[in-house]
Parts: structure tokens; C-alpha cells; sequence
């Protein structure tokens, strides 16, 4: 079964982990895909491991340029855009008592600001297109419940969550349906980092925090990536063309809402 058969994606931050697996699942599904990422090294090294239906693309969500530059890209490539997911994101973590301006700037930049101009500028697109399309945001459970240490990574995520209703109730009205995708713990290289700022934090070996959070999962293990693309190939088919302003957890159980 083909579920996005003929559609034109574009996924930033997916040259790895989370990203990349969603672009392989659009791929099986017949859609093409731009992988949008500010490591265009790795954004190309990954398309070319997918084959012709992917392309890599420079891209960061910072800089409006980069991503009227990216659209301009996918445009040119496939006519239009019909799917956008808002992937990229930064983590970081501290005490309340030692979080840095930069810190703070760097996170909302990227995964707040970004992914609302992303959102602006596919929506422009995809509204000049007439045709509607699809936004998937990735919120997290982090933006379900503030976490110790975790402030300004859960404020990026709550702001997505947010965003995701605005954008969802305002953008309906084209045909553009916008949901989000809120993961528990996910392995892969990003929580390699996380485990790593755990285990300067809060004073543990390496790879300790990770083995207990996914102990903690009421499934009883972490995420693949692999384990989330259900939910991207579902929001992005006909099947989901109902669905408006959600967010929808994939954890494993960890939050309810
Ligand atoms: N891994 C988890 O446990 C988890 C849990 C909940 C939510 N999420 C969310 O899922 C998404 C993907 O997570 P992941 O684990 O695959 O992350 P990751 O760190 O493995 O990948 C992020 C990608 O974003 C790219 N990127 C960074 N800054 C960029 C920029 N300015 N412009 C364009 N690309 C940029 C990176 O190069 C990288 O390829 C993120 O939004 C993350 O917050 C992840």
C-alpha cells in the first residue's frame, strides 16, 4: 500500500535518528523526499543511502534565507510541497540556577522559532499551490510536564504544542492540516547526548540515566525511531484528513492526555 503515493515531502534535521526514519517510511510510501538539515554532509549521505525518491538539502531553520531557500528547492524539484514535518531540534540541560542566555537563545531559535517560520513559509507554498497539505510538528513528552533540570528544552516543546493548536485552527481554512507527535524516550544519538548531561548532572555513570528511563516506559523499553513512523505516515495520508490541531503522544505510555 502506497499511503503518499505522487507527495512532496520536505523533513528538516533528518540527515539522522528520528528524521531520518520518517524519510525512509515516506520513501516505502511513494512520496519524495527533501532532507532538510543543517549537516548537508550527513543530509546527502542519507539521501543517497535511500535512493532517487530522496534528495538532501542545506538547510537551517534559523535563518530565513536558509528556509525560503529550501522551499524555493523542493518547488523546483517536485512542483510543490505537500508535507512538511518540523523535525529539528536542539536539547540541553541545567540547574534553573546555571541556564545561560545562549543556551536559551540557541534552543527557541531552533526549535521554536524555526519551526514556526518553517511552518509560515510551507504554508505559503502550499496555499499558492491550492492543493492544502500537511504539517507535522514534533513536540515531545517534555512538553507535556516541565523536568527538573530540562526547563528550557520543555518550555521549546510546550511552545510547539502551542503552536501546533494556532497553526492547526488558523491554517485549516486552505486545507492545510497541522498535528504534532509528542515522543517519550527515543534511543539513537540524540539521548547518547541527553544521557551524557544526565551523567555530568545528576553525578551517574554513562548510560545509566538511559538504561532507567527505559526501564521507567510502561512498555518497558525506550523507542526506536522506528517506532513513531506509524504515527508520520498516518498524519500525513487521507486516513488523518479529519484530524486538526492535535498532538498525539507515541511513549510507550509514559503521559496520558
Ligand atoms: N530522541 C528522543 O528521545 C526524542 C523525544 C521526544 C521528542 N524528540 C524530538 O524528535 C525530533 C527528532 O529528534 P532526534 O532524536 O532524531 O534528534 P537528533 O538530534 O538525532 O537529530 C536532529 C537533527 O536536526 C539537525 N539540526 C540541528 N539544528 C538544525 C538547524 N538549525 N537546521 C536544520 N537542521 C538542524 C541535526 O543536524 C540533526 O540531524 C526533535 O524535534 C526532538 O526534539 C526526540
Amino acid at each position: 500500500m502506497s499511503r503518499l503515493q505522487g507527495k512532496s515531502a520536505l523533513i528538516t534535521g533528518a540527515a539522522r535518528g528520528i528524521g531520518l526514519a520518517f524519510a525512509k517510511a515516506y520513501v516505502r510510501e511513494g512520496a519524495t523526499v527533501a532532507i532538510g538539515d543543517i549537516n548537508i554532509e550527513g543530509a546527502e549521505t542519507a539521501a543517497a543511502e535511500i535512493g532517487d525518491a530522496a534528495y538532501g538539502i542545506e538547510l537551517d531553520v534559523t535563518r530565513q534565507d536558509s528556509i525560503d531557500n529550501a522551499i524555493g528547492t523542493v518547488k523546483d524539484k517536485t512542483g510543490g510541497i505537500d508535507i512538511l514535518i518540523n523535525n529539528a531540534a536542539l536539547f540541553d540541560l541545567a540547574p534553573i540556577v546555571e541556564i545561560t542566555r545562549e543556551s536559551y537563545d540557541r534552543l527557541f531559535s531552533v526549535n521554536v522559532s524555526g519551526a514556526l517560520f518553517m511552518m509560515q513559509a510551507a504554508a505559503r507554498a502550499m496555499i499558492a499551490g491550492g492543493k492544502g497539505g500537511r504539517i507535522i510538528n514534533m513536540a515531545s513528552q517534555a512538553g507535556r510536564r516541565g523536568e527538573a533540570l530540562v526547563a528550557v528544552y520543555c518550555a521549546t516543546k510546550a511552545a510547539v504544542i502551542s503552536m501546533t493548536q494556532s497553526a492547526g485552527l488558523d491554517l485549516i481554512k486552505h486545507g492545510i492540516n497541522v498535528n504534532a507527535i509528542a515522543p517519550g524516550v527515543v534511543d539513537g544519538e540524540h539521548w547518547d547526548g541527553v544521557d551524557a548531561l544526565f551523567a555530568k548532572y545528576e553525578n551517574r555513570p554513562l548510560g545509566e540515566k538511559k538504561k532507567l528511563v527505559g526501564s521507567e516506559v510502561p512498555i518497558g523499553r525506550m523507542a526506536t525511531a522506528d517506532d513513531l513512523t506509524g504515527m508520520a505516515v498516518f498524519l500525513a495520508s487521507d486516513e488523518a484528513s479529519y484530524i486538526v490541531a492535535q498532538t498525539y503522544n507515541v511513549d510507550g505510555g509514559n503521559w496520558m492526555s
